[in-house]
């Protein structure tokens, strides 16, 4: 089997500052390339950022900078907000590295040559005031849609894809492949919007400069999008088959947002059909978060800003919210509230007070030496196969990345942990010393139940665990050898916890 995973999240525009939207798929692809080292395989995950375009040229010119420019400071911002969310990306690429022009113009110049990219002309309805393009639908009473006023009928010379060509193809592969885009709902919106007929794209602009020349043709520049999408195979070293895109190639995920799903379930595979390269495996679009129930925009000045997030609630604790918060693929409200309750309840109190009180005990009635357990009763086995079919459970949920459904079921354990301190009452047990091996098996059973829990938060927190299994006395880094019952040796020793969330007064929040 070839053990390989490779994980995208969609580039970013540099004429914006990175919000918890950004952060958020970008985190997604964090827990799922994480979980899969774990799980031993050889791991590419990718993220960068989306530099050309005329969105970015009026950013820089509104800023009094050259493009790029702008983009070498803004990629900063984006950069020191993946080490603070402790994002463990393989490879950051910009779309101005020469590595990347290069991929493009090749790619461009192979469809090029194969007769399915041509040049023709462009007519439409242009916003001369915008600069805009408008199709004779999205005029609105004749006029631009954006700014009211009058637009005229204009002929631009233009490269075009011939995406037509692909519809049936295209079609054919969606059907064939039912999980290559999720979730279901969104998938067929994309055949619905297929099956009303694909037109073919134009490629290239001439209305302005900042982007990557068409080859033999300096006078237009490459389409944004046919520069960006292909930023996920230059980034492995395309076209060079040797080395990380030959092992890598094709992605297994493209995790994006809902809005970009139609540039990666349409365009994107048919540029790769017409290169004759393999298409992605999955391409999943997440929802969209509003802020306190309201969308997040500059005017509106809602946006989410995680420094300050993290700053103020850790970076563990950002994390986990928002993939707990909202089942991935679902639209979710951010609130403060929400994260704050979030803290409290399952972090500070449910995870937090089991390791304090687990690890407190066995201070106390061991020495913090954790003892050899006698034989399991029910209770201690019904406590067991809990944790073992968590582990199965997480599995499942992960390769369909449900990131909220993984959570609960790791919390469904950590609650039972809490019930069976109850019902064990190790304090009486303590009492009696004709009782010490049942106390020593009890011990032993939360113990180990938590060292697998926290196996499996690593993805999700790894600052958490590492700290958490530290406590419980594990040295190693979490793999999948120990995610077995039983890994945990009599002996070991053991500290006593601090707590691993402080709770937060809501006043604070
Ligand atoms: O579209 N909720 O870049 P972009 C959830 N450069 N996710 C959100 C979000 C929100 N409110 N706002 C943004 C581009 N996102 C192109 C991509 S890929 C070849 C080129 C996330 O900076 C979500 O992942 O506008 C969305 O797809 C992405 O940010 C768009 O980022
Ligand atoms: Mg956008």
């Amino acid at each position: 089997m070839n053990r390989t995973f490779y994980v995208s999240t969609p580039i970013y525009y540099v004429n914006d500052v990175p919000h918890i939207g950004h952060a958020y798929t970008t985190l997604a692809a964090d827990v799922l390339a994480r979980y899969k080292r774990l799980k031993g395989f050889d791991v590419f995950f990718l993220t960068g950022s989306d530099e050309h375009g005329q969105k970015v040229e009026k950013a820089a010119l509104a800023s009094g900078e050259t493009p790029l420019e702008l983009a070498d400071r803004v990629v900063k911002r984006f950069q020191a907000l993946w080490e603070k969310l402790d994002i463990s990306y393989s490879d950051f690429i910009r779309t101005t590295q020469e590595r990347h022009k290069e991929g493009v113009s090749h790619i461009f110049s192979q469809i090029l040559e194969k007769g399915d990219i041509f040049l023709g002309e462009y007519e439409d309805w242009y916003c001369t005031p915008c600069e805009t393009f408008w199709t004779e639908t999205q005029l609105i009473d004749n006029k631009c849609p954006d700014c009211n006023r009058p637009v005229e009928k204009l002929k631009e010379e233009s490269y075009f894809f011939r995406m037509s060509k692909y519809q049936e193809q295209l079609l054919a592969h969606i059907e064939a492949n039912p999980d290559f885009i999720q979730p279901k709902s969104k998938r067929n919106e994309i055949i619905s919007f297929i099956k009303e007929g694909l037109r073919d794209l134009s490629v290239s602009r001439t209305s302005f400069n900042w982007g990557i020349p068409v080859p033999g043709n300096e006078r237009h520049v490459i389409y944004v999008w046919f520069d960006a999408l292909t930023n996920y195979i230059t980034a492995l070293g395309y076209p060079d088959e040797q080395g990380n895109f030959g092992t890598y190639w094709p992605v297994d995920v493209h995790l994006i947002g809902k809005d970009i799903l139609r540039f990666h379930s349409v365009y994107w595979p048919t540029f790769l059909m017409a290169a004759g390269l393999p298409l992605p495996k999955k391409v999943f679009a997440h929802g969209w978060w509003t802020v306190e129930g309201q969308k997040m925009s500059k005017s509106l000045q809602n946006v989410v800003e995680p420094n300050s997030l993290v700053d103020r609630y850790g970076v563990d604790a950002i994390r986990y919210f928002l993939l707990r918060e909202v089942p991935f693929g679902l639209d979710g409200d951010f609130s403060h509230s929400a994260l704050v309750h979030r803290i409290n309840s399952d972090l500070a109190n449910d995870l937090g007070n089991l390791l304090n009180r687990s690890t407190a005990m066995i201070v106390k009635y061991f020495d913090g030496v954790l003892p050899t357990p006698g034989p399991l009763q029910e209770i201690d086995l019904a406590f067991r196969a809990k944790a073992e079919t968590m582990v199965a459970q997480v599995d499942g949920h992960l390769e369909d990345l449900a990131f909220s459904k993984a959570l609960q079921s790791i919390w469904e354990v950590i609650s039972a942990g809490n019930k069976y301190i109850d019902e064990t009452a190790p304090w009486t047990l303590a009492k009696d010393p004709a009782l010490q091996e049942r106390l020593a098996t009890v011990m032993y059973c939360l113990a180990e139940v938590q060292r697998l829990v926290y196996f499996l938060l690593t993805p999700f927190m790894a600052r958490t665990a590492r700290k958490a299994l530290c406590y419980l006395g594990w040295e190693g880094e979490p793999d999948e050898a120990g995610l077995v019952w039983g890994k945990l040796a009599a002996g070991t020793k053991i500290a006593k916890a601090e707590p691993l969330f402080p709770r937060i007064e809501e006043k604070d929040a």
